[in-house]
């Protein structure tokens, strides 16, 4: 879970008046029912699938990826996205999106296993991350897929591999940059010691690997778009650096994801529907200054982008019940509720969008709402999915919908205490399953008792 992590971003100094102004648009939209997802009414799923449910859209996952790809296609004439497996691996979700033309960004044999079984051609998986098993080395060196390379030992290991197989290998060399105030420089080689250049030329100087391509990707949530043309224009100097003094062509160059979404962080200061750009600002601010050095170019590098939340966090759901209310001490009141922290690990960064499925009730045009604590079903103290927000007056039984919650949830979500729910995925044809509900036996199949455990457990319980 991201824990602390939240620290990292670059967040303003909350003051009184902004609290405020946060409040006020919370309250602003919470009494409004969520009563249908993609026109399929809630209270149906949760009667056919049961509570707590994943509910994927179809139509939101299609249209936002045909957004995204527009947008960066009408920029920018040779265009892959390469989607982030990790965000969220269902093979649904990733099947969906390959339909739609996809390319996989894996960062591990396990991801790449998914990606293989979906049917991705080899060269269409861009291969990243600090730690590759000799083994995944050589399938993707076999499958022709885009291996960036982290660090000095991994040009080593790859070209002791690639001189193994009789292999020359195109790569790629991850770059990192200073750019923002987080340190991303355990990933990749740095731009401005030297380092990006040092790799290069080393890579350039092996008869067993050809460099090929560039990669940045450098974090995640970057709501400023000022960020990522300074990202192109940097990426393009190494580039022409590249291209004039080791007389390589780079064939592409890939500028990562870090695209958000409209959900809000905890210290945003406004919701993050006003904060986050348009995709059309994100492409605008890469594919400009691209464009503009390297249409002099007769073979201009293909632009690959790896995005990730900007893909799926808007198109998923998770559907809650509420289970019981509590009088707090502190005169706050606390809704416990049947999905915990172990499905929402996000909920450590965001300020989730939560709202009632239907109109309570007691609830009459112009009442007020109230100020409560959401909390999971966990008997751990950490199990807070929102401390301080707005919900009409509800009560045990009553449905909640938690929206956006695609990315980042799913993949690193785990049983604990509880097995996780089912997901379904709302198509044009009616509600299909991506994912069973787990069960125990499905749990614990893994687990082995050495025989002797059992043999003195059923002992003790005879001689009692
Ligand atoms: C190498 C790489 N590319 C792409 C992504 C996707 O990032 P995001 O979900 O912020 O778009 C990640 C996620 O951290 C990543 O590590």
């Amino acid at each position: 879970m991201h824990g602390k992590q939240n620290e990292k971003y670059e967040k303003p100094t909350l003051t009184k008046h902004y609290r405020g102004f946060m409040n006020k648009f919370a309250r602003a939209g919470s009494s409004i029912p969520h009563d249908t997802i993609s026109g399929v009414p809630v209270r149906g799923l949760v009667e056919q699938f049961g509570s707590p449910l994943w509910v994927v859209s179809e139509a939101d996952l299609r249209e936002k990826y045909k957004d995204l790809y527009r947008a960066f296609s009408a920029r920018y004439p040779k265009v892959a996205v390469a989607y982030s497996y990790k965000t969220n691996y269902l093979s649904g979700i990733c099947a969906l999106l390959h339909q739609e033309g996809a390319w996989a960004e894996v960062v591990s044999g396990f991801e790449y296993d998914i990606a293989v079984k979906l049917g991705v051609p080899g060269d269409q998986i861009v291969f990243n991350g600090p730690y590759k098993t000799r083994a995944e080395l050589e399938r993707a060196i076999k499958q022709k897929s885009k291996i960036n390379i982290d660090s000095f030992q991994e040009i080593d290991d790859l070209e002791r591999l690639a001189k193994e197989l009789g292999e020359v290998v195109k790569v790629g060399i991850r770059v990192n940059m200073q750019l923002r105030k987080v340190d991303w420089s355990r990933f990749g080689f740095n731009l401005e010691s030297g380092q990006a250049i040092d790799a290069c030329k080393r890579v350039a100087s092996s008869d067993n690997l050809r460099l090929s391509g560039l990669h940045v990707h450098m974090g995640t949530f970057i709501l400023n778009t000022k960020t990522y043309r300074a990202l192109a224009e940097k990426l393009l100097g190494l580039y022409m650096a590249i291209k004039d003094t080791l007389k390589v062509e780079i064939e592409y160059l890939d500028v990562g994801g870090g695209y958000a979404s409209t959900n809000t962080l905890h210290y945003h200061w406004i919701p993050g529907e006003y904060a986050c750009p348009a995709i059309d600002e994100y492409a605008e601010a890469i594919c400009s200054p691209l464009v503009t050095e390297l249409r002099k170019i007769a073979d201009m590098p293909l632009l690959i982008i790896e995005p990730g939340r900007a893909l799926v966090d808007e198109g998923m759901y998770l559907i809650t019940t509420v289970v019981s209310l509590k009088a707090l001490l502190n005169n706050y009141k606390g809704v416990v509720i049947d999905a915990g922290v172990n499905l929402l690990p996000t909920c450590f960064w965001y300020r989730f969008n939560i709202r009632a499925a239907e109109r309570p009730a007691s609830l009459s045009d112009g009442d007020m709402t109230n100020f409560v604590n959401i909390y999971g079903p966990l008997c751990m103290n950490i199990d807070c999915i929102q401390l301080g927000t707005h919900l009409p007056s509800v009560t045990a039984g009553d449905i909640l919908v938690i929206s956006n919650v695609g990315a980042y949830n799913f993949s690193q979500s785990m049983q604990f205490i509880r097995p996780r729910p089912a997901v379904v995925m709302i198509t044009e044809d009616g509600v299909e399953y991506l994912r069973l509900p787990e069960t125990t036996e499905y749990i614990c199949q893994l687990e082995r008792v050495p025989g002797h455990l059992l043999k003195k457990f059923n002992s003790v319980q005879k001689g009692r």
